[in-house]
């Protein structure tokens, strides 16, 4: 099975997956870095996993970050300390990591803060950065990180690359950082140390995931971010720099098979960082979502823009990857007096060409728009409304309702739902 992001990200992934991995043999992890958070509850301990699949607390579960992955490997080592207090050398069994995922140096972050944080209101990880050396053949990976020589070399050479592009942004202690030897020798050092730390854990997890599932084996599958984040398929330039949807997270464990696919959904919408948004709602019922969903960034504690459900950019999504649901949070609705769902843009821009056509004012749009030029002029259009409700025990009528409209105005099924953050919190659906 293959779980994905069908939003913006922070759908509530990290408890589906801790629920469908119960029946999982292997979870596997593909894309994104430490900008992803999945948060697990389990009794009234709560768990933030950045870098960790969410299989991770079932021991008898191997847990795989694929090849795909921008890997920041103190996170990474301070995230598995976490789990097994006290050792050095962590001693996790359940988990492998690809010798061929990419590292996070610290030029990346210091890059990412440089030049895309503002504009684009990243994380500030180093993703982009990273996934930018990849692109251009100059990434480090975590083989390397175990070949002192190599690592020299490949250091060498970017820290020369790195220290010309800070001088062009004309950030002269960046460049002087990185033509500084004794920086470059603490980084070679400290990064050998995390690989000889991380050594039992890195190996060619693409054949581990070929060999299970020639055994038969369950293999979840588990996405970061969500489809509208995606690089290729999201809203540009609004993104994060890996491919988010069903399509990236095969490619970044090196497995494709006829799997069941399923998006998650939360019940409204929520974004963070820049790039448009038709359906936020910067008004009181948006701050209400905000409080009751808990809408901070579970990486940065940034405040989540909310807003309502975006049906027009769901039969998008669901179009890529599947029109398979699982529909998070519907208990955040609870108490709101009237629901709304967006099923039409109206664009109030300037006349454009856009896909080969000229978008006049005013007209009507019924399928998503990935350019955000044209996105950010959209108004939504809320053809279905109905009132909320307010009962806490059981899934009342209204929200029964309310999937029922989900499901027609997108063509998908919802499969599971959840009301809350506890295991237990889940409801079926036939
Ligand atoms: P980056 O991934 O740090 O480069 O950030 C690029 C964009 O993706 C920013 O708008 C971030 O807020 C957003 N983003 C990255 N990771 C997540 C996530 O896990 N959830 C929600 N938004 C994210």
């Amino acid at each position: 099975m293959t779980v994905v992001g069908g939003q913006w990200g922070d759908e509530g992934k990290g408890k589906f997956i801790d629920y469908l991995a119960r029946e999982a043999d292997i979870i596997a992890r593909g894309t994104g870095g430490n900008n992803a958070g999945h948060t697990v509850t389990v009794g009234d301990k709560k768990y933030v996993f950045h870098l960790l699949p969410s299989g991770i607390l079932y021991q008898d579960k191997l847990n795989i970050i694929g090849n795909g992955t921008a890997i920041d490997p103190k996170v990474l080592l301070d995230e598995l300390c976490s789990l097994r207090k006290d050792s050095y050398i962590p001693d996790v069994p359940n988990l492998a990591i690809s010798g061929d995922a990419h590292v996070i140096i610290p030029y990346h972050v210091h890059m990412d803060l440089l030049k895309s944080k503002g504009k684009i209101g990243t994380t500030g990880r180093g993703i982009g950065p990273a996934y930018m050396d990849k692109a251009e053949r100059v990434g480090i990976r975590m083989n390397d990180l175990l070949n002192k020589k190599t690592l020299e070399e490949k250091l060498r050479h970017n820290f020369s690359e790195k220290a010309k592009i800070f001088e062009a942004f004309g950030d002269s202690k960046g460049a002087a950082t990185y033509r500084d030897e004794e920086y470059l020798y603490n980084t070679l050092v400290n990064y050998s140390e995390h690989g000889r730390r991380l050594r039992d854990y890195i190996t060619d997890t693409r054949h581990i995931l070929a060999e299970a599932d020639r055994q038969g084996k369950k293999i979840l599958l588990e996405g970061a971010q969500g489809t509208l984040l995606s690089v290729d398929h999201g809203t540009y330039p609004y993104v994060t720099s890996s491919e988010c949807s069903v399509a990236g997270l095969s490619s970044g464990v090196g497995l494709f098979r006829d799997m069941k696919v399923i998006s998650i959904v939360k019940a409204y919408t929520t974004r963070v960082g820049n790039g448009p948004f038709p359906t936020e709602l910067t008004d009181s019922t948006g701050e209400y979502l905000r409080d009751k969903g808990n809408e901070y960034g579970a990486t940065t504690g940034r405040p989540r823009r909310c807003g309502w459900l975006d049906a027009v950019a769901l039969r998008y999504c669901l179009g890529i990857n599947g029109n398979s649901i699982a529909l998070s949070k519907i208990d955040v609705l609870n108490g709101l007096d009237e629901l709304n769902i967006c099923t039409a843009y109206k664009y109030e821009g300037e006349p454009l060409m856009h896909n080969g056509r000229k978008l006049q004012k005013d007209a009507i749009l019924t399928e998503f728009p990935t350019d955000s030029q044209v996105l950010s002029q959209c108004k939504p259009i809320y053809g279905y409304t109905q009132p909320g409700w307010t009962t806490q025990n059981e899934l009342p009528k209204q929200a029964r309702l309310y999937m029922e409209a989900v499901e027609a105005l997108t063509g998908a099924k919802i499969e599971i739902a959840s009301d809350g953050a506890e295991r237990n919190k889940i409801i079926l659906r036939k």
